[in-house]
């Protein structure tokens, strides 16, 4: 499926909360007012992939981060089931990378839980290493791995 991606946009909000309602189970997916809060925190970037077929220009996806200096932290990213293996999460997650960079993060941190296998899988597959465990950090039982990367500065080009 073709699709693109954009900032995201206040119009969309009920889109982004359908679709992590769908992606996290109960309990662990945001509740509107969580949402809101994590995108209107300053330094805060979401990114939302858009279906870009004739017929259907819905979202499928989107990513929330924060910048706060060298800090940046990946507060969710989703994808509908039926769009997951086919490189959406991937684009997300490199524009994020890049414009975190730009924004002069070196140290991306995240959590996961520990019993999600494709999270965990697509983590590890960007570069993402674990640095321990935080246990209990989903509703007090499900623990999480605690992730991070070291991102590279964008090349500034050659003085002479
Ligand atoms: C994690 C998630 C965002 C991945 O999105 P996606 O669009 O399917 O990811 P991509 O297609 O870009 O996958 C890139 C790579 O990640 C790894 N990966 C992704 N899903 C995987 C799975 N179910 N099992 C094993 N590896 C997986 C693979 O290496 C994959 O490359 P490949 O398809 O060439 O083998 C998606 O599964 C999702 O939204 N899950 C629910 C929410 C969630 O758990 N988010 C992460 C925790 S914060």
């Amino acid at each position: 499926m073709p699709f693109t991606l954009r900032d995201y946009s206040p119009s969309d909000f009920e889109a982004l909360y359908e679709i992590d309602q769908a992606c996290y189970p109960r309990g662990i997916a945001y509740s509107r007012r969580m949402l809101r809060w994590y995108l209107s925190q300053r330094g805060s970037l979401c990114i939302v992939a858009q279906a870009t077929g004739a017929a259907e220009q819905a979202l499928v996806g989107f990513l929330i981060a924060h910048a706060r200096g060298p800090e940046g932290y990946i507060v969710t990213i989703d994808v509908l089931e039926v769009h997951r293996r086919s490189g959406i999460g991937t684009a997300l997650l490199q524009e994020a990378e890049r414009r975190l960079a730009k924004a002069g993060v070196r140290h991306v941190g995240l959590q996961t839980a520990t019993n999600n296998e494709a999270g965990v899988a697509f983590w590890r597959r960007h570069g993402y290493r674990s640095s321990g465990v935080t246990r209990g950090y989903y509703l007090g039982r499900i623990d999480a791995y605690d992730m991070f990367k070291e991102l590279h500065q964008p090349r500034r080009p050659a003085t002479a």
